[in-house]
């Protein structure tokens, strides 16, 4: 691992850039800013690397606006309805930043705050642990988190990310990681090739809220259990594909227990790219890139259009805290919030 200056955050803070690579040359870069994945370049089937995520080249472009480019989203990641729940009797309200509801952990999320990074090696491959102590009341959430997050680079080419947190008062905890992957490195993702382990979606409202339900994907463009061209179904006909202006919607994993399930297999046919993630959490966010409009100027002077990434956020579903049926999301004093998701590249 190492790590140089990569500039200063808006309060005053030094932000630093780690850089992992293993054996196979493979290398994953990420800030203290947000600890955020800036890059990350793995080998086609001709074994020449690529960055096969967005980003921005600096700094500067993070700060001044991102859609959560490669970011660790928290304390919740996704939905809160109208920033608002209630816990053990106490109501709390949250900063309303998408729409009427609160989105990815408020104004001042886990994405822009500076995390602190230690060296973690481990006989699986080189890591980086980032921590972070959000303070009680932080963007209205109960309770003082303490919160790390690891980055190990194996020489399987796995990214493997691993999440802890600690509570001195119950609050919610969702924790995730937004990277918008494009295997090709160029173009749009609608010619990828997606599977996704999940036989039910969480439905939506107009305004992405779960309606509470779980709704089977047999017979709708939600249907990945066997695979299925991104771009094939995304502008179909159908009321929760024009709510999500495309994908944006918690997958239900099928799981038999509570360890890494295998959640999606993404290809790139073009470069053979080859994308698995397995995850410890019951969802993943699968969202296209749908509000990429081709306004903000990324890596290389690449302009993101719609749908140039997409993003497989394995997380619980959005807005647990009101929805009880929901796996629970609520951190108590005492307890440790663990969760694990791998990424395996490989070609094919
Ligand atoms: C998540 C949400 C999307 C969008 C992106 C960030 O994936 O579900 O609706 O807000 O984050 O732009």
């Amino acid at each position: 691992m190492t790590r140089t200056p990569f500039g200063t955050a808006p309060g005053g803070q030094g932000v630093e850039l780690i850089t992992l690579t293993n054996a196979h040359g493979v290398e994953l870069r990420a800030m203290t800013y947000g600890a955020i994945i800036i890059s990350l370049k793995v080998p086609d089937r001709t074994g020449k690397l690529g960055d096969v995520v967005l980003g921005y080249d600096s700094l500067a472009g993070y700060v001044k606006s991102s859609p959560y480019f490669g970011a660790v989203v928290g304390r919740y990641a996704n939905r809160i309805a109208k920033g608002e729940f209630t816990l053990d009797g106490t109501a709390y309200s949250l900063a309303i930043n998408n729409g009427p509801n609160a989105l990815h952990g408020g104004l001042k999320g886990f994405d822009k705050v500076v995390w602190q990074a230690e060296s973690l090696p481990s006989p699986d491959g080189t890591g980086v642990r980032f921590h972070y102590v959000s303070t009680d009341g932080e963007e209205g959430y109960p309770g003082t988190l303490d919160a790390t997050v690891t980055y190990t680079l194996t020489d399987s080419n796995e990214v493997r990310i691993s999440y802890e947190a600690t509570t001195d008062k119950p609050t919610p905890v969702n924790l995730t990681q937004h990277s918008y992957f494009n295997l090709a490195g160029r173009g749009d993702v609608l010619e990828h090739i997606l599977q996704i382990n999940a036989d039910r979606i969480v439905p939506v409202d107009s305004t992405l809220i779960p309606t509470g339900q779980l709704m089977p994907v047999k017979g709708t463009p939600f249907d990945f259990t066997t695979p299925h061209a991104v771009g094939e179904r995304i502008d179909a006909a159908d009321q929760q594909i024009t709510f999500g202006k495309g994908y944006d919607h918690t997958f239900v994993l099928t799981r038999a227990d509570t360890g890494l399930v295998l959640a999606a297999v993404l290809k790139d046919p073009t470069s053979g790219r080859v994308l698995e993630v397995r995850t410890t959490e019951p969802g993943v966010q699968f969202y296209t890139g749908n509000f990429l409009d081709g306004t903000l100027t990324g890596k290389g002077g690449v302009v993101y259009q719609r749908r140039t990434g997409l993003c497989l956020e394995a997380h619980h579903f959005p807005d647990s805290p009101n929805q009880p049926q929901f796996p629970n999301t609520i951190l108590r004093p005492g307890e440790t919030y663990r969760s694990r998701t791998v990424w395996k590249f490989g070609v094919e």
